[in-house]
């Protein structure tokens, strides 16, 4: 290729990365880039086989994410079969493959990935910056690092337009040190930059002071997206990730139920409904339809086989019922009452009005009423009454409720 087609082609490629960054900058876009499949996979049990992945993506891509970090094509061959599934499938989100700061890791990332279109497909490299990381784990200087940064990032723009660079433990690593990292892997070529709490030490207040830092502090951050990634070690992962909203962050990393290593990723899921009910505090648009939550929640933990805690947010079975007596009468009266949002919000369905001990005579009527038992006020009454001697752990459903009503009758 002749010098000038270069010169060309170059410009041409820096005006619609610059163009396509600018885009979401202004839009005030909060863009999703789930790692269910990379990071949520790497949680002890929860390993998936390709089809599976697939269907997780294509469910992914209905919700609306605008990437998928699709898995680490170097570390296993399962997971360049899954990704290669995912390939001219998964058409909407970029799919992005995870390398270490190896160019044999770029190279299977390219084999991986090849036939997606070049705007849909990407690498998200990693490199441990924090001291404890470079002396005990890599033995590298610091200007050996930023070599590492400048030589990889440069070698990905060969094959990629869509690069992200994270400095792993960036939330360990002294502030000058990572936003020269960042400012490097910007020169480099680098579209996207992360900042990993890696293992989940941040509060919201020091996550938010680092964002506002890196946006103050790294030069040529106006040609790069700014990523957030935190791990759920201290249960913050969610308020630190929502806390760099605020402060500026342009991408969000998550998981669905929160699956990931040690106590897990910020869930997708509830980062989501956050931002949905307080729109006063996020007015940022964002592309995941809420809808597709309560679903995609269910169809993560059966492919894995993590479970879902019952109390879990969005997607646990407790949170739209109740057993407490002025509850139900409220949700009754208007279901606004005593929930933050409607079952259907979120793509499931059914307020439960749980019978035991603390139900009130309004949800007892009510469901007698529902099953045609008798429900004046005296057969209401004895009805409770007998709901409030039945034995410890006794579930009150119709059967026991038919019962109890006919004792009473
Ligand atoms: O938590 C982390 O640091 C990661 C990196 C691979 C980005 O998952
Ligand atoms: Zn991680």
């Amino acid at each position: 290729m002749s010098g000038v087609l270069q010169k060309v082609r170059s410009y041409v490629r820096d005006a619609v990365r610059s163009a396509v960054i600018n885009h979401h900058k202004r839009a005030n876009n909060v863009l999703f880039s789930d790692t269910t499949l990379r990071d949520g996979e790497q949680m002890p049990g929860a390993t998936l086989e390709p089809d599976e992945k697939l269907r997780i993506a294509k469910a992914l891509e209905a919700a609306g994410v605008h990437s998928l970090d699709a898995g680490f094509p170097a570390s296993s061959e399962a997971d360049v079969v899954a990704i290669q599934q995912m390939v001219g499938v998964i058409r909407k989100p970029i799919l992005t493959a995870l390398c270490r700061t190896v160019r044999s890791d770029i190279d299977a990332a390219q084999k991986a990935l090849h036939g997606n279109p070049i705007h849909k497909r990407g690498v998200s490299l990693f490199c441990g910056t924090s001291p404890l990381h470079r002396k005990h784990k890599l033995q590298k200087s610091q200007s050996e690092i930023l070599k590492i940064i400048t030589d990889t990032v440069t070698y990905a723009g060969e094959a990629f337009r869509v690069i992200a660079f994270s400095p792993e433990d960036a939330s360990r690593t002294e502030l000058d040190f990572l936003c020269q990292c960042y400012t490097e892997a910007i020169d480099a070529g680098a579209t996207t930059i992360g900042f990993p709490d890696t293992v989940g030490v941040l509060t919201p207040e020091k996550a938010a002071d680092f964002i506002k830092a890196i946006q103050d502090r790294v030069r040529n951050i106006d040609k790069a997206l700014l990523a957030v990634h935190f791990h759920n070690d201290l249960g913050l992962a969610v308020a630190n990730t929502l806390a760099c909203i605020q402060a500026g962050a342009n991408v969000v990393q998550c998981t669905v139920n929160g699956i990931g290593e040690r106590a897990g990723n910020a869930s997708l899921e509830e980062v989501v409904m956050a931002m949905a009910v307080n729109p006063d505090q996020f007015p940022r648009k964002f592309k995941v339809n809420t809808a597709h939550l309560a679903p995609l929640c269910r169809l993560v933990a059966e492919l894995t086989g993590i479970s879902i805690s019952r109390m879990k947010p969005v997607g646990g079975e407790n949170i739209f019922a109740t057993e407490a007596g002025i509850h139900q009468d409220g949700l009754l009266k208007n279901p606004d009452t005593y929930l933050p949002f409607r079952p259907e919000t979120v793509g499931t369905e059914g307020i439960q009005l749980v019978l035991g001990r603390h139900s009130g005579r309004r949800a007892v009527a009510h469901r007698l009423h529902e099953m045609g038992l008798p429900d004046d006020d005296n057969a209401v009454a004895r009805v409770v009454e007998r709901i409030k001697q039945q034995p410890k752990g006794t579930v009150i459903d119709d059967d026991c409720l038919r019962r109890l009503s006919g004792d009473a009758a």
